[in-house]
């Protein structure tokens, strides 16, 4: 699931929040169907389930009304929210390839029964159906993002991360750092106590949802480059903004 086709999205998709109340063609369900059957983890060992969910099982009063739903269920363990993030995004860019509109939805809610399944605890929500607005954005200059410089000191990876740049996170808050070198990068995240919004206590579970999302563009947009990243958490220290994630190590692909 994660390959080069993803990557030109990363330079179009947006964020749909007028969807028309018509289902999506049985065909485009389906392939979706397959496609969740694809996704790669970014740990093998979190258990998770990704369900379709159909108009009105999601709502909650920042809801959006949408003809489809996908919720994703994990075990709750170490790095379980970064996984999710991570492998929604996989479904958020090949849906905006297929033409079709989604939405993050932290501020959803299921119905009472739909927050567990096979003993797995819900997580979140992409929304999805045809679009009733403009489905992609013309170029880079249309998306509302930090600079290059304000998201990694490393000279000379800017095509990866400008991919990280782009990515979706909640409240728009961007709050992924990288240092160090294109073979070795350490990701960071803005410390919770730094980020100010009035959605403050669901920010918690959102920015490492955010964070998975980020390294979902990094995998794609080195895909892309024929570069493989090995994601490796390593023993290394916070700072004062900023708390560690993991370490993205960075090969060519030979031949
Ligand atoms: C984890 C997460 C939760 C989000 N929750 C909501 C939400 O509840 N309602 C909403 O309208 N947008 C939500 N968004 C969408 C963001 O506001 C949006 O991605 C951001 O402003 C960037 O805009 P773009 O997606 O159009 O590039 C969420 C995004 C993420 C990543």
């Amino acid at each position: 699931m994660i390959n080069s086709e993803l990557y030109p999205v990363i330079f179009k998709r947006k964020s749909i929040r007028k969807f028309v109340k018509e289902p999506l063609e049985q065909s485009v369900m389906e392939e979706l169907k397959y496609q969740i059957s694809k996704l790669e983890p970014l740990f093998e060992n979190i258990k998770t389930d990704v369900a379709i969910l159909g108009e009105g099982e999601v709502g909650g009063i920042f809801s959006i009304k949408a003809p489809h739903y996908i919720a994703i269920y994990s075990e709750e363990k170490e790095g379980h929210l970064l996984n999710a993030g991570y492998l929604l995004q996989q479904l958020d860019l090949f849906l905006s390839k297929e033409g079709v509109g989604t939405l993050w939805l932290g501020m959803g809610k299921p119905q009472e029964t739909l927050n567990a399944r096979n003993g797995l605890k819900y997580v979140i929500t992409l929304v999805f159906g045809k679009a009733n607005e403009e489905i992609h954005r013309n170029s880079a200059s249309e998306y509302k993002r930090k600079e290059l410089n304000e998201i990694s000191s490393i000279d000379g990876a800017e095509k990866l991360i400008e991919a990280v740049r782009l990515a979706p996170s909640s409240t728009n808050n961007q709050p992924w750092y990288i240092e160090g070198t294109e073979n070795k990068m350490a990701i960071y995240c803005k410390k919770l106590s730094l980020v100010k919004n009035t959605f403050f206590p669901l920010m918690k579970k959102f920015l490492p949802i955010d964070m998975g999302i980020a390294l979902c563009h990094l995998k794609i947009a080195a895909a892309n480059f024929d570069k493989e990243i090995d994601f490796k958490k390593e023993n290394k220290s916070s700072n004062k903004n900023y708390e560690y994630i993991i370490t993205a190590y960075t090969k060519q692909i030979d031949g």
